[in-house]
C-alpha cells in the first residue's frame, strides 16, 4: 500500500492554531452564561464543549480534508478500516471543573497514524500553557522542553488519579487507598489530559486512571513518552489509547505503582 506522508509540523501548528480559537470559546464561556446538561447521572456537557469541538473540527477538516477525525461530542467514534491518519479531539476536558467555574481544564488534540500518536497539543486556557509534542522530537511547554522527574521511589512520589463518571461497578478508591499509603499524597485535578502533561513535566512522578477514552489520553501519553517517561495499560500489557486505562509514569516508579493499582469492580448484587 501506498505510505502515508504527514507533514508533522503542519499538523502541529494547525492543531495549535484551531486550539487557541477554541480556548477563546471556552474564556467566553467561562465568564457568562452556560448552558449545562447531563449526558449521564454524573457526566456533564456544556454548549461550550459542542461549540470549541465545532470549531476544531472545522478548522482540522479544512487542513487536512482526508484525515479522519474523532470528536468526543460529535460520535464517528468507531473506526471506517482505513488507515488514515485520525485527530483525537476533547474539545473541553474537565467538563465537571469548567461547569462550576474551576479554571483547571483544557483542549486535547492528538493525530494519530496506525494506533501510534505523532502529534500532541494539549491547551490549558485559563492557566496560560500549551504542551505539544512530536513523536521522537520531544516534549514541550511554552516551547521550552519537558522532562519526567528523577523521583526514584514510590513513598517520595506525588501521584495523580481520577474517578470515572459511573461510579456503580468500580469507584477507584482502593487504589486511591493504597497509593495514599504507599506514596507521598495523591491529586485529583480534573482534566486526564492535564494529568498527563504534569507527569511529563515532572509535576506530577505518576498517574494512573480507568474508563478514559482515547481523546482523554492520546495527546497526554505522547506528551508522556516523549518527556521520558513509561506508559502501560493497568495489568502490564503496552499501553494503547483505545485501552481504557493508563498507568503513566516517570519510568523509575512504574513496576512499584503498577504493583498497586488493579480493576476491582464490586460483587454484582444478588
Ligand atoms: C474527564 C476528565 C476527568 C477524568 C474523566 C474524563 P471530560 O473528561 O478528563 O479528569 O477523570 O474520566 O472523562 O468529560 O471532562 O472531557
Ligand atoms: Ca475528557
Ligand atoms: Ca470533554
Amino acid at each position: 500500500r501506498m505510505p502515508i506522508e504527514l507533514d508533522r509540523a503542519r499538523a502541529l501548528s494547525v492543531a495549535r492554531d484551531a486550539a487557541r480559537e477554541a480556548a477563546i470559546l471556552l474564556r467566553e464561556g467561562q465568564r457568562g452564561e452556560l448552558r449545562v446538561e447531563h449526558k449521564g447521572a454524573v457526566d456533564l456537557v456544556t454548549d461550550y464543549d459542542r461549540r470549541s469541538e465545532l470549531r476544531v473540527i472545522e478548522r482540522l477538516r479544512a487542513a487536512f480534508p482526508d484525515h479522519r477525525v474523532v470528536g468526543e461530542e460529535s460520535g464517528g467514534h468507531g473506526g471506517d478500516g482505513s488507515d488514515r491518519p485520525v485527530w483525537y479531539v476533547d474539545p473541553l476536558d474537565g467538563t465537571t471543573n469548567y461547569a462550576h467555574r474551576l479554571p483547571w481544564y483544557s483542549v486535547s488534540l492528538a493525530l494519530e497514524l496506525r494506533g501510534e500518536a505523532q502529534v500532541g497539543l494539549v491547551l490549558a486556557p485559563e492557566l496560560g500553557w500549551e504542551f505539544a509534542a512530536v513523536r521522537g522530537e520531544g516534549a514541550r511547554l511554552d516551547g521550552r522542553p519537558i522532562r519526567v522527574s528523577a523521583t526514584a521511589e514510590l513513598r517520595a512520589s506525588l501521584l495523580g488519579t481520577g474517578f470515572p463518571y459511573d461510579r456503580s461497578r468500580f469507584d477507584n478508591v482502593d487504589n486511591v487507598r493504597a497509593a495514599l499509603r504507599a506514596a507521598q499524597s495523591v491529586r485529583r485535578i480534573g482534566s486526564a489530559a492535564l494529568d498527563l502533561c504534569m507527569v511529563a513535566a515532572g509535576w506530577l512522578d505518576g498517574y494512573w486512571e480507568f474508563t478514559l477514552n482515547p481523546w482523554d489520553m492520546a495527546a497526554g501519553a505522547l506528551m508522556v513518552q516523549e518527556a521520558g517517561g513509561r506508559l502501560t495499560s493497568v495489568g502490564g500489557s503496552d499501553y494503547s489509547a483505545t485501552g481504557g486505562n493508563v498507568i503513566a509514569t516517570n519510568g523509575l516508579i512504574h513496576d512499584a505503582l503498577a504493583e498497586i493499582i488493579s480493576y476491582d469492580v464490586y460483587e454484582e448484587q444478588a
